[in-house]
């Protein structure tokens, strides 16, 4: 049995469905949770879908990773541009690990193209609303299954 993939999620998309929903969609981050599930039932996989604000959990939520999941699927939000500490913790995570966005950060303002967790992910998914986490989910069980 393969080990649970952790999708983790950063600052403010606690928020999902109700900011910038022109932008993000009407989904909420527990509709997301509950379709990512689902999809990890059918492809045999259990998912452990977390969020914070807080530049740190998430650096220790990517430390927890390190024995406990398989892969990592991570919407680091706006730490994606500035969070070298993020970066290097997902530096110290040996399996896949995939960058999700939303939104296509590259049609946005310019401090949205740089991204710091781009520099260790395996596969980055933009602008494909909140379907890019099923995205990504599919890619790295196929990933991991060879
Ligand atoms: C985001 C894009 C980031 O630039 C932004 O700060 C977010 C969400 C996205 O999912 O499109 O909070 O990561």
């Amino acid at each position: 049995m393969m080990k649970p993939i952790h999708i983790l999620n950063g600052p403010n998309l606690n928020l999902l469905g109700k900011r910038q929903p022109e932008i993000y969609g009407r989904e909420t981050l527990d509709d997301v949770a509950a379709a990512c599930a689902a999809l990890g039932a059918e492809l045999g996989v259990v998912t452990e879908f977390h969020q914070s604000n807080h530049e740190g959990e998430i650096v220790e939520m990517i430390h927890r990773a390190r024995d406990q999941a398989a892969a990592i699927i991570i919407n680091p939000a706006a730490y994606t541009h500035t969070s070298v500490a993020i970066l290097d913790a997902l530096h110290a995570f040996e399996g896949p690990v995939f960058e999700v966005h939303i939104s296509n950060v590259h049609k946005r303002e310019s401090f949205r193209h740089h991204s710091y967790v781009s520099l260790r992910a395996d596969g980055v998914i933009a602008g494909c609303g909140t379907e890019g986490y099923l995205l990504a989910l599919r890619r790295a069980v196929s990933l991991l299954r060879g």
